[in-house]
């Protein structure tokens, strides 16, 4: 069953890419021996290159040197700033284009990885030197002068990347009295934690240098860790790491702390009902469609945690923003922390959201109900968080659909194009309101942990469900299958996780159509939220069409 005739193609296409690649990393490798590297980097580059170094493209005199993070893949992860990414971030947006130029006078081309971060690949050549030192961002364009690179550019200060295989602690979010630091590789199991007394949160300067402060740490769960803030002031910003046990140095860190400024204050934005928060990954073409189903029932404000998007998100955002929807997204570029995300978005958003849905944008949530209403409404999707009061969460289960004979994305939408399901429910997603969190901010990305005064109602299947599309036309399919998201999930690729509900039934562990893919998981027609949305967003065309909002 595993070889299939769109394997040769597969193969073939393959074959190909590598003769390619071989080929041109030849000629890379030959040129390099003559040439001096800064005319090689015109050349690679196919332009002229001007390596105004960081300092004149961000400001003078120079910042300090970027935080740079080897990722899995040879990916390099750099992290702005906030005071310098709105200028790399401009420079990003015009025609200039941005190089990560390494101290052997390599470069690659950087690209932008969400609002304060770029990313760029490792250099061949460099994967087998180490240390790894941090490359810098440099501005190519096309229009200045081609005065090439000196020497001296490329000799700035050598400071080895952050690798991400070791424990990094990568984000920070402080309120009103705590600071929640968020690590990976303290806790690395979901039964091996670390108890909170052997971690403390250590505080340094945000150039480097000595502890200036620490502080014992409360919490410590999956990847997120709570600490009191220190007593005495601290520069802002400062970094924030984490130290495991009494003696043992603090683990890297491009943590930024702050101290929060609103002292009290009441939060920027107006406290809203009810908001959806998820994890995005090149998603910009289902945002319109999703975004504006769950704003009609009832969800008020949308976060989006950017996974390093390199698709139209900004440019559909800002035109949903113009459309008055309220869509927020945040940075957040890091592999594999989905469950730490969603810890991020409950905890810092608890001022903003009295419930967050957590769930997908493949995923629509739909009351059986709402089919008998002619338009939809903003009361709808509240109806079904009427619950008493010691209800801090409710779980609704999910239908997942097939391709339903789609043989690539439909144009009118998910929820137009697959109607086709499998019969059994699975799983579950949840809204969660957020006060009812509990301290640990454990979640499953199904549900949270919640305080002990606080217990999870399950909805029954006609009161309420999530329309999962889940198994898209293989076109969209191929793209999910190779990047999973969840930390403790492995990868649908490796055989390991043989019994896994998160591998595909029928599937092998490589990225082919498996032969009638079109027709698989389809065992019950539903054509409830189609037929719902077409009633309540759709035109009928001449042809006898729904067209819908979101197409364009
Ligand atoms: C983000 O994308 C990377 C691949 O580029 C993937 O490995 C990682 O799991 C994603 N992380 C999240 C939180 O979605
Ligand atoms: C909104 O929808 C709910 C169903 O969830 C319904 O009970 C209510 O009457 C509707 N309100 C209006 C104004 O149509
Ligand atoms: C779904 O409907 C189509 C056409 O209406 C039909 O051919 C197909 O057999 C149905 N599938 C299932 C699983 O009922």
């Amino acid at each position: 069953m595993r070889r299939r005739p769109a394997t040769s193609l597969f193969s073939f296409a393959v074959f190909v890419f590598v003769f390619v690649f071989l080929a041109a990393s030849f000629s890379f490798r030959a040129s390099r021996d003559f040439l001096p590297s800064a005319a090689l980097n015109s050349m690679a580059l196919r332009r002229p290159l001007t390596s105004r170094a960081v300092s004149e493209l961000l400001g003078s005199p120079p910042p300090p040197p970027l935080d740079a993070v080897l990722l899995p893949d040879w990916e390099v992860l750099l992290v702005l700033s906030p005071e310098s990414s709105p200028s790399a971030a401009a420079a990003a947006a015009t025609d200039t284009s941005l190089f990560c130029l390494f101290h052997t006078g390599d470069s690659s081309p950087a690209r932008r990885a969400g609002a304060a971060a770029f990313r760029c690949s490792l250099p061949h050549r460099l994967r087998r030197i180490r240390p790894f030192y941090a490359p810098r961002l440099i501005a190519a364009s096309a229009s200045s002068s081609s005065s090439a690179a000196t020497g001296h550019d490329f000799d700035f200060p050598r400071r080895e990347m952050i690798r991400w295989s070791m424990p990094v602690a990568y984000q920070s979010f402080s309120t009103e009295d705590e600071v929640i630091v968020f690590a990976k590789g303290i806790n690395r199991r979901k039964h091996s934690v670390r108890p909170a007394a052997d971690i403390k949160c250590v505080f340094s300067p945000a150039s480097g240098g000595p502890a200036l402060a620490a502080t014992p740490a409360t919490s410590s769960a999956q990847e997120a860790f709570r600490c009191p803030h220190p007593s005495v002031r601290l520069p802002s910003p400062s970094r924030v790491s984490l130290a495991v046990a009494l003696e043992a140095a603090p683990i890297a860190t491009v943590a930024e702390y702050r101290r929060p400024s609103f002292g009290g204050r009441p939060p920027s934005r107006s406290r809203v009902g009810i908001c959806a928060c998820t994890m995005v990954f090149n998603a910009a073409k289902f945002l319109p469609e999703w975004v504006a189903y769950h704003a009609a029932v009832g969800v008020e404000r949308f976060f989006l945690y950017d996974n390093a998007s390199e698709d139209e998100l900004d440019p559909v955002v800002k035109r949903l923003g113009s459309e008055g929807y309220d869509v927020i997204v945040r940075s957040w570029p890091w592999p594999k922390t989905q469950e730490a995300g969603f810890s991020h978005c409950a905890v810092s958003n608890r001022h903003e959201c009295e419930w967050m849905a957590f769930i997908d944008v493949d995923e629509f949530i739909l009351a059986p109900a709402w089919s008998n209403f002619n338009s939809p409404n903003r009361s709808m999707l509240g109806s079904l968080l009427a619950v008493q009061p010691e209800f801090g969460q409710v779980s609704i289960r999910c239908l997942e659909f097939g391709p339903s004979g789609q043989q690539r994305h439909p144009q009118a939408g998910v929820t137009q194009g697959y109607t086709c399901r499998r019969r059994a429910e699975q799983r579950h997603k949840s809204l969660v309101r957020l006060d009812a969190i509990d301290n640990s901010l454990i979640n499953s990305i199904h549900h949270f942990i919640l305080k002990d005064s606080f217990k999870t109602k399950f909805m029954g299947r006609w009161e309420a469900r999530v329309n999962h599309y889940k198994y898209q036309a293989w076109t969209e399919f191929k793209i999910k299958f190779r990047r999973r998201v969840s930390t403790y999930v492995p990868d649908w690729k490796q055989s390991t996780s043989l019994g896994s509900q998160d591998r595909v039934p029928g599937l092998g562990f490589e990225a082919i159509e498996p032969l009638g893919w079109t027709g698989m998981f389809c065992e019950v027609n539903d054509t409830l939220l189609q037929e719902t949305t077409q009633k309540w967003f759709g035109a009928v065309s001449l042809e006898g069409e729904y067209r819908m909002p979101w197409q364009n």
